[in-house]
């Protein structure tokens, strides 16, 4: 193997990427360039640059995502509906390949010959970073520490830390972290007492959602507006993606809305169990399927439904830049020409639910449908003959089978 010059890191700024930099310098003796981005965890930044620095790290990179996140990787995804396993709304699997992005564009600029990420080597996040690279610039190496040093627990991981004078921060209880991943769409939360899937998940894990028992006991309506598939406004007033998600994330953490304890399928291969809050885009798909109802057909929605999970899986094992996902957008896109209009939810206690929809491109007619008299041409007969057809074969079955 060729020695390596220069590595772009993808770094947090909290213990394991710390930890990470210290042994990238050590173990390949090369300039390391930190790279963190800026998703909307709520975290503030400038720690992670005054750690770089102390570090020696000379070229620091803090990059604001954030409206790239939501507008080229949230909504796409939103477009399709997509819930990993019925329920996952996939904040971690769709952050990935976006830094990947970024860690490459960055090697290319300042010619590393590899980039490096804290993920664990029994994670999902270690696929999706590597496959992202692949796709994007197979020159590039990936170094994936957790997978290389002799460190084979958090406990070694604290004794390196406190080995190498790095600080370890604990949570607000003065305990050692749980893992969390969080961004504008979601905090993931996994480890710790969340490893046994028995026990109930304490109230403190929660951070952006109250309980929906403590929640207001005054509903709240809101109305979003979309345009070709995509949110565009928030109670008549248009905002740009990222702000959008960030204000459906302030209602929804109020009233509860988007908590989600789930035992999962990682693909590496075993199950896990996580918290997940993800209010914003719990929303954002109840009000998609809203306005999806009124101004998408039949066949078409039925269609989407059926590749969704297909799609859900791609985006979940990271595939993000693989043909098959961008085929599978291709056609959500296609579908997505007339879903324009505005939908009104409730949120309460926990719980966002339509209450109204509107499109100036509704396929929905009242004059149809009604069951009173109207002026649109309809003849019952015709249904008689669409049921007696349609049960032909169900009737030769049963006569065959002595039903
Ligand atoms: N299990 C989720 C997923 O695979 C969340 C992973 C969160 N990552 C983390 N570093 N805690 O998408």
């Amino acid at each position: 193997m060729t020695k390596i010059e220069k590595i772009v890191l993808s770094y947090s700024g909290g213990l394991d990427t710390s930890i990470i930099l210290k042994w990238l310098q050590e173990t390949y003796g090369c300039e390391v360039v930190t790279f963190t981005a800026d998703l909307g965890q709520g975290e503030e930044l400038e720690p992670a640059r005054a750690k770089a620095e102390m570090s020696g790290v000379k070229d620091i990179r803090i990059v604001d995502l954030r409206e790239e996140f939501v507008r080229d990787f949230v909504f796409p995804m939103l477009r399709a509906n997509a819930l990993y396993e019925g329920q996952y709304l996939l904040g971690s699997s769709i952050a990935r390949p976006l830094i990947a992005k970024h860690l490459v564009g960055i090697a290319r600029e300042v010619d590393a010959d590899a980039v490096a990420h804290g993920a664990t080597g029994k994670g999902n996040d270690q696929i999706r970073f590597e496959l992202a690279v692949n796709a994007l610039d197979p020159s590039i190496r990936v170094i994936a520490p957790w997978r290389q040093w002799t460190i084979r627990s958090r406990m070694q991981l604290l004794e390196y830390a406190e080995k190498h004078r790095i600080l370890v921060p604990s949570d607000k209880r003065g305990e050692a972290p749980f893992s969390i991943d969080a961004n504008l769409l979601h905090t993931s939360t996994e480890g710790k007492i969340l490893e046994n899937p028995a026990e109930v998940a304490p109230d403190h894990v929660y951070q952006r959602t109250v309980d929906p028992i403590d929640a207001p006991d005054a509903p709240e309506i809101i109305t979003i507006g979309f345009e070709r598939g995509d949110p565009i406004s928030v109670n008549g007033k248009a905002v740009t993606p990222a702000a959008l998600l960030t204000k459906l994330n302030g209602l929804g953490g109020r009233h509860g809305v988007g908590r989600l304890d789930l035992v999962e399928n990682r693909f590496i291969g075993m199950k896990s169990r996580g918290i997940y809050e993800t209010p914003g885009g719990t929303i954002l798909l109840a009000a998609h399927r809203g306005i999806e109802s009124i101004t998408l057909d039949r066949a078409a929605a039925h269609l989407k439904d059926e590749i969704m999970p297909r799609y859900a899986e791609l985006i979940y094992n990271g595939f993000w830049f693989a043909p098959e996902r961008e085929m599978l957008q291709a056609l959500i896109d296609h579908s997505q020409a007339f879903v324009s209009g505005e939908v009104t939810l409730r949120l309460y206690k926990g719980s966002a639910s339509v209450i109204s929809r509107a499109s100036p491109c509704s396929l929905y007619s009242a004059d149809l449908v009604t069951f009173e008299e109207s002026a649109i041409a309809f003849d019952h007969h015709d249904a008689e003959g669409f049921i007696r057809l349609n049960g032909l074969r169900l009737r030769s079955l049963a006569a065959r089978n002595g039903r």
